[in-house]
């Protein structure tokens, strides 16, 4: 018996870096997963990847800001799964300037992709949550479900040329709490996990010409240069940068039976380094 065996897990931007090792993280204990990402052929990779190992997944592709994500990625978990136990918003991406330098444009963006699409991807979920909690009660049966909202320590005590990202993840901490209070009663733990330095796509060394990928069609610029990544690990009690495996440990502890009674905190897993 796996801790995790039959659950039902869904979660963002799983197609790649932290997301992606969640996936393969709750597929390995037992979980059916629900895998997204803005890119196809990563999402589809990841589904093969836990089917490869003998676990159970679908791709649902898509930006998580499109106005119809949200009923589509829900749908999908209730007619492959019939169900749903985690939700974990994870997609995303940084987008800097300084304030003076930044655009109506760049602060939506950030808003968009890590407050608003929680939001609706939660909102979309509450009334598959509710009526599995009300046949649950009736049937005298206690059942915790898990939401497990992606923060960073910029969120938590603020970075230099992350206004817009910094706002956004600082508002998804107001919103795991608000949750834990209005889903206490369906069962439903509502926590938030705050990444430090995690080594991935966002945050790898990038030597000489910076490094960009294409997100919704535009070109935002990745990685950072390895002067920085020295420095950066350098100030981190533990010594460097976390790896997207150990990332992931961070949300399978929010995942676990051993956290029923946990609600509305955050989890920063950052090697002991915080900001502020
Ligand atoms: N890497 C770090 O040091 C760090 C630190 C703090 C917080 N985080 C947060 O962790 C999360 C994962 O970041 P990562 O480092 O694994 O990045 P990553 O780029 O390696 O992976 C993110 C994945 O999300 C997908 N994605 C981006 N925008 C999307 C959208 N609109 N819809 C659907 N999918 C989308 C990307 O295609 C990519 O596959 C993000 O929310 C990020 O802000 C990362």
């Amino acid at each position: 018996m796996k801790t995790l065996d039959g659950k039902v897990a869904l979660i963002t931007g799983s197609g790649r870096g932290i997301g992606r090792a969640i996936a393969l993280k709750l597929a390995s204990h037992g979980a059916r997963v629900v895998v997204n990402d803005l890119d196809r052929q990563p999402a589809d990779d990841v589904v093969a990847e836990i089917q490869a190992a003998g676990g159970d997944a679908v791709a649902c592709v898509g930006s998580v800001t499109a106005t119809d994500f949200a009923e589509r990625f829900i749908k999908t978990a209730v007619d492959h799964y019939q169900g749903i136990d985690i939700i974990v918003n994870n997609a995303g991406y940084t987008w800097d300037n300084v304030i003076q330098k930044m655009s109506d444009e760049q602060w939506y963006a950030m808003l968009d992709c890590h407050l608003t699409a929680p939001f609706r991807i939660l909102r979309a979920a509450q009334p598959v949550l509710r009526a599995l909690s009300k046949a649950e009660a009736e049937a005298g049966r206690e059942v915790y479900r898990k939401v497990v909202n992606i923060s960073s320590i910029a969120g938590l005590g603020g970075n230099a040329g992350q206004a817009n990202y910094a706002v956004a993840k600082a508002g998804i901490t107001g919103m795991t709490k608000t949750l834990a209070k209005e889903w206490g009663r369906m069962k439903v733990n509502v926590n938030t996990v705050a990444y430090g330095f995690i080594r991935t796509r966002l945050t790898e060394a990038t030597a000489g010409a910076s490094a960009s990928v294409e997100i919704e069609g535009r070109e935002i610029k990745v990685g950072i240069s390895p002067e920085l990544v020295k420095i950066m690990d350098a100030q981190i009690p533990l010594g460097r940068g976390g790896t997207p495996e150990e990332a992931a440990g961070a949300v399978y502890l929010f995942c676990l039976p051993e956290s029923n009674y946990i609600s509305g905190q955050t989890l920063v897993c950052g090697g002991g380094f915080t900001l502020g």
